[in-house]
């Protein structure tokens, strides 16, 4: 197995570096703290070519191989966890499920304008009562002539008050305990379309988490997303990639959280000399980094896999668990090494350790993937 970097990418992780050194690290931190949608990054990305890389070109997009997408992912969430999962968000769930599921007039419609950022895309499977149990969902459609009418209220959005389009799951209305979901892709002005709340979260402040709530919300027929009861399929095989997506997020931060402790390590003096010195400091920077690569191995091995077309399911829950616990752990040991100033805002540790906190819960917990894991091995 080669996971050398080929020309391509090289050129694209110094493109890509260049920009987050420029024109992310040095006012990331203040946007997070202010709570702001990081705007003037995505119309930058977009310029940069990077919101269609998950889009054919035929279509407007620079359509890539997954590992540069995650080389991106990686890069933004080392900067600015919020929003390296804006990006994910967009490009892995919503430009890829259009590109792979969608019919030739959505592709024609909405991917050209996904490409250029001018529709930034969300996802919505969960609802209060449907996150890991997702196929228990309650939102409800009903065919009447050429539309659909949705109604129902659906939760943790990522970008959900920003995003101008959604990919919305509901079931029929005249049969709620089926398993076969519908999938529809659904504008955010649409009426009936409603972004109730945003969620006061722990972290990730950049990136808005939000209550949709759908009331005889109507939409064209013709923006079903693949055809009636094949949304369950459509969710599951776009989270076996995106979950990839999120693994490189954990990338990021577990790399950011290394990097910020080596840099302490070797400044903060104790017993008079830098603590780097001490075996108990050298032992944990050493573990770090050895969850970190052993992460990468797994992260590059799903895409990898799901690149030649094959089935990743297993390997992708396995590189999602993995890379995120290990991210936590990361965070957790960096922090520890930072002592008191850890635990206060002046270091950019401390906004990792708490946008690490959601690796292992969103896109499928920790314990979904290891029961995904798990019935693969069982079958
Ligand atoms: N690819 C394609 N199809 C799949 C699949 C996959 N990886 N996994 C399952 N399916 C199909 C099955 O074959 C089955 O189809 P048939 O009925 O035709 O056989 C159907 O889906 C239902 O599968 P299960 O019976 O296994 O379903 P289940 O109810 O037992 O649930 C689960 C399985 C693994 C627990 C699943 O519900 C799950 O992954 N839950 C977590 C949901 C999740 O990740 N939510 C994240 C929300 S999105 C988010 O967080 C985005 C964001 O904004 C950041």
């Amino acid at each position: 197995m080669d996971f050398k970097l080929n020309e391509e990418q090289i050129m694209l992780k110094e493109m890509i570096c260049h920009f987050v050194e420029n024109e992310v690290i040095p006012t990331a931190r203040e946007i997070e703290r202010q709570r702001e949608f990081p705007a003037e990054f995505i119309k930058k990305m977009s310029e940069l070519g990077l919101m269609g890389m998950s889009i054919p070109q035929e279509y407007g997009g620079s359509k890539t191989d997954s590992l540069s997408i995650l080389i991106v992912i990686e890069e933004l969430a080392r900067a600015m966890p919020s929003l390296g999962v804006i990006f994910s968000v967009h490009s892995s769930l919503f430009c890829y499920s259009i590109s792979k599921f969608g019919s030739e007039e959505q592709k024609r419609t909405y991917l050209p304008q996904a490409a250029k950022g001018k529709i930034l895309g969300a996802f919505s499977l969960s609802e209060p009562e449907a996150g890991s149990d997702a196929l228990a969902l309650k939102t409800t459609f009903v065919k009447e002539g050429d539309q659909y009418i949705l109604n129902g209220l659906k939760s943790w959005v990522t970008t959900g008050n920003n995003a101008d389009a959604f990919i919305i799951f509901a079931k029929p209305k005249s049969d709620l305990a089926t398993k076969k979901l519908s999938a529809f892709i659904v504008l955010k002005d649409t009426p009936g379309l409603k972004i109730s709340k945003v969620e006061d979260k722990m972290g990730l402040h950049s990136s808005m988490t939000s209550e949709i709530i759908l009331e005889d919300c109507k939409i064209p027929a013709n923006q079903i997303l693949g055809a009636e009861g094949q949304g369950t399929k459509i969710a599951f095989h776009c989270l076996d990639y995106s979950r990839i997506g999120i693994s490189a997020q954990s990338l990021g931060i577990a790399r950011s959280c290394m990097e910020e402790a080596l840099k302490f390590s070797k400044q903060r003096q104790a017993f008079g000399q830098n603590i780097s010195s001490f075996q108990a400091i050298q032992f944990k920077l050493a573990d770090m980094a050895t969850l970190l690569d052993a992460s990468r191995l797994l992260t590059y091995r799903a895409a990898d896999l799901f690149d030649q077309g094959k089935s990743c399911t297993k390997e992708a829950a396995m590189a999602k668990l993995f890379s995120s616990e290990a991210a936590n752990k990361i965070a957790y040991e960096a922090l520890q090494i930072h002592g008191g100033y850890g635990y206060s805002k002046e270091f950019f540790i401390e906004q990792l350790y708490r946008d690490a906190r959601v690796l292992s819960i969103y896109e499928g917990t920790s314990e979904i993937q290891r029961i995904v894991i798990s019935r693969q091995l069982l079958r």
